[in-house]
């Protein structure tokens, strides 16, 4: 049986959104009190498969490890680093790379989405994405990887990959289940954070309209702003869940509710049913701010004092390497290196 670990990452694009919150830092932090171990990657390998600036992309690493911390990771009860720090990812990307089928990579909705109408034009990188994800994983041999709703394909990928490695290179007699298949752990109340503009999106930190998303650094009257504008219709919120099934942006900011204060969406609606956006809008900003607010601040204080994240991430880099680094030397043998 292999060791319960669990490993997810963030990319240092921009700041966090509400929707990385409640989709995955969130349940970062949560994780680390279920006896797991937790790993948490900001994977700047993978921010430049589209292009960054160089001093944005440093500037950003520290910031996301920023939200970490003030979000609730404690390096002393999970490893926190950036991806580059540990060369292990690439080589074992490469490795995964040769296991992995073009075809598999073909099937993937979110590199369509990512290079838009001009594929050939995309980078390398982008397109093998989901190659460098599943050695980010399966480098710690993890067991459970956190994400939100829009990473399953490619994890689902990473699981093939880690089966065909064992059945490629599985010794008889040997590593048969080398690498475990990874579960995703896709839960809470919601799971994709929808945009504030338009119910068909996911809200994004890569959306151009800032309108679009919460970010964890909006002060109270952008917060509030943002909502206020926020998307909605003319009808008064139902009695049940199954009234909002047709109302994408209600449904959105009633699920945003339920997560933001631990309650079910039934008990929002128990509350709220009758009235209409104009009640609901001022007491879901009311929440919103009590939630972001000491987080955004902590984020503020964190980012005063760039060499002491720098410390923690060369503090978990090196704590990194040390798992990692036995269980790609049996890798690297396995394949006859
Ligand atoms: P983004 O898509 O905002 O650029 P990343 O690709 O770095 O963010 O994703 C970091 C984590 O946040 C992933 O686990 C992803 O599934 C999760 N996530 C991103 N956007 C959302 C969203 N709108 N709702 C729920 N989870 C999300
Ligand atoms: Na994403």
């Amino acid at each position: 049986a292999h060791t319960p670990r669990v490993f997810s990452g963030v990319q240092p694009t921009g700041k966090l959104t509400l929707g990385n919150y409640l989709g995955a830092v969130k349940r970062f932090d949560e994780l680390q009190g279920s006896g797991m171990e937790t790993i948490y990657c900001v994977v700047d390998m993978h921010a430049i498969t589209q292009w960054q600036d160089p001093a944005e992309l440093t500037r950003a690493t520290r910031l996301v490890t920023a939200s970490f911390l003030a979000c609730g990771l404690d390096p002393k009860r999970s490893i926190l680093f950036n991806q580059s720090a540990v060369p292990g990812h690439a080589e074992l990307a490469w490795i995964l790379s040769c296991v992995i089928r073009i075809g598999w990579l073909n099937r993937m909705t979110q590199f369509k989405d990512k290079a838009g109408k001009n594929r050939e034009a995309a980078s390398a990188g982008l397109y093998t994405y989901p190659a460098l994800m599943a050695a980010d994983i399966l480098l710690y041999k993890a067991t459970h990887v956190p994400v939100g709703d829009d990473q399953k394909q490619h994890l689902e990928l990473a699981r093939d990959t880690a089966a065909k490695f064992n059945l490629d290179y599985g010794a008889p007699g040997g590593a048969a289940d080398f690498f475990p298949l990874p579960e995703p752990l896709i839960e809470g109340t919601v799971t994709r954070v929808m945009s504030l503009r338009d119910g068909s999106k996911k809200m994004s930190k890569s959306d151009p309209s800032d309108m679009s998303r919460i970010n964890l650094t909006d002060d109270a009257d952008t917060i509030a702003q943002k909502i206020r504008k926020a998307k909605t219709d003319p009808e008064p919120l139902p009695e049940t869940a199954e009234g909002l099934a047709e109302r994408p942006e209600a449904r959105n900011l009633v699920g945003i509710f339920a997560a933001l204060t631990g309650r079910g969406v039934a008990d929002v609606l128990g509350e709220f049913a009758g009235q209409g956006f104009s009640a609901f809008k001022p007491a879901l900003a009311e929440v919103a701010v009590s939630v972001l607010a000491p987080i955004g601040a902590e984020m503020a204080r964190l980012m005063d004092d760039p060499a002491e994240i720098d410390r923690v991430l060369a503090d978990g880099a090196a704590r990194a390497r040390a798992v990692s680094e036995p269980l790609l030397e049996e890798t690297r043998r396995l394949v006859g290196f």
